[in-house]
């Protein structure tokens, strides 16, 4: 098993670019494989996760070749996929195996889906239920009043609802929404808080009628997508660890080009202004329908101020919020984190991965049902810490690494491969010891 080994870093400085985007990699697999004619993506994701949906998408049928970064990809129609072999395969990835359900779901073939011991541990319920109310014939592992993989899914004709989901989830919306492509009539999403759009984005970029009424979602069915040019814009999710690493270490000044900045995204970004942090965007442009743009960080001079953390903020900031809890053991005051109990459902249970290895750097932090109390600031030490499997708990507490005193080794750290490939490789560009 790998670990990391990281020293308190003097600065950090340069300019880089972040790997792209993993929730529109994983789209563009999935819509250019059932869209008319070629799609050729730039910027994908080879991470591992997916990498596991290209795999997938092979077994379907598909013919798609991957370099480095460029994936070109012969789509096939929405009806053009082939049954299987073999169960599909998803490693490691929630949202490989969530979406690709609702497609699952709308053929006339039967199919297994299964994945790694930490997806055989992600509640599938969420997705079952309203795909079982579309028609679909679909079931997992049950326990616990929740449904697990192994997922069996027997293609079935679907037909369009109206869905008010009790979460706001956009593996939730978009499995659905998926589905509803192949259903006859209107499917609706209905969310209690805007989750990320990447899916409805990229459906009207490959030219299907999407109507978007924040936050209610509706896609009539049967409609062909056309495949097109994707570039994908690096991933806000990774460039994270390198702007709370760029405003906690001193003397720092970084230029992080090319990143995502999706409005369904941008959490972050808001909390570290309400924080005080030195965070400015440069160069906003939108490409296939999706904004990206230039952050460039310098390191605090000032204290960062504690804030409370919320409500329809937390979808837009899911995955960030191991990194924030670093930030925010620097911040002066008591940073609230809440209404954030699906991070007890992530590839770790987050909400006690992050507190409990970050106590062991001497951070300050109580662990809420739906949250966490973080008090600063407190000065963190080297410690021996492990990522629990968790690609950004492994990462968060890298970052940590670079502000606390002394060595810090990260145990666990293959999983970084399923986000962030070259990760330590570019922390060594930008680090001066
Ligand atoms: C994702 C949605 C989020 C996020 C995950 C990727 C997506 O999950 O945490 O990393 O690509 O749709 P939920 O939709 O379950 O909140």
């Amino acid at each position: 098993m790998a670990s990391l080994k990281i020293k308190s870093a003097s600065k950090l400085s340069g300019e880089i670019h972040v790997p792209g985007d993993k929730s529109i990699s994983h789209r563009a697999v999935m819509l250019g494989s059932i869209a008319e004619g070629e799609t050729r993506v730039e910027g994908f994701l080879a991470g591992e996760d997916c990498l596991a949906t290209v795999e997938c998408f092979k077994q379907l049928g598909l013919q798609l070749s991957a370099i480095g970064s460029r994936l070109s990809i012969q789509g096939k129609g929405l009806r053009g996929l082939k049954k299987p072999s073999k169960p599909l395969y998803v490693g490691n990835s929630g949202t490989t195996i969530r979406l690709i359900s609702g497609i699952m779901a709308g053929q006339n073939f039967d199919c297994e889906i299964s994945g790694d011991a930490s997806i055989q541990k992600r509640p599938m319920k969420r997705i079952i239920d309203p795909l079982l109310s579309m028609g679909a014939k679909i079931s997992g592992k049950k326990q616990k009043g929740n449904s697990f993989p192994p997922l069996k899914i027997k293609g079935s004709k679907l037909k369009a609802m109206e869905y008010r989901s009790p979460i706001a989830s956009a593996q939730v919306k978009s499995a659905i929404l998926l589905a509803g492509l192949y259903a006859d009539g209107t499917t609706t999403v209905i969310e209690p808080a805007h989750s990320r759009d990447h899916t409805e984005r990229m459906l009207s970029f490959m030219g299907a009628k999407v109507s978007m009424l924040k936050p209610e979602v509706s896609i009539i069915g049967g409609q062909t997508l056309q495949g097109r040019e994707i570039h994908v814009p690096g991933d806000i999710s990774s460039a994270a660890f390198f702007m709370v690493a760029g405003l906690l270490v001193p003397n720092s000044n970084l230029l992080i080009r090319n990143v995502g900045l999706n409005p369904t995204r941008i959490g972050i970004i808001e909390v570290i202004h309400r924080m005080g942090g030195n965070l400015e965007v440069q160069d906003e442009q939108l490409i296939a329908y999706e904004p990206r743009g230039n952050i460039r960080l310098t390191a605090n001079s000032s204290r960062l101020s504690a804030i409370e953390i919320g409500g329809e903020l937390i979808p837009r900031l899911i995955d960030e919020i191991p990194i924030i809890a670093v930030l925010a053991t620097q911040a002066e005051g008591t940073t609230v984190i809440k209404d954030a109990k699906e991070l007890r459902v992530k590839e770790s249970d987050r909400i006690a991965t992050i507190s409990s290895e970050l106590r062991k750097m001497g951070a300050k932090i109580e662990e809420q049902e739906d949250g966490m109390l973080i008090f600063g600031p407190t000065k963190l030490k080297g410690a021996i810490v492990d990522s629990h499997g968790d690609h950004r708990v492994a990462m968060s507490l890298a970052i940590a690494g670079l502000i606390a005193e002394g060595e810090t080794t990260i145990e666990n750290t293959d999983c970084i491969e399923t986000s962030f490939p070259g990760f330590k490789s570019l922390l060594d560009v930008v680090c001066t010891k």
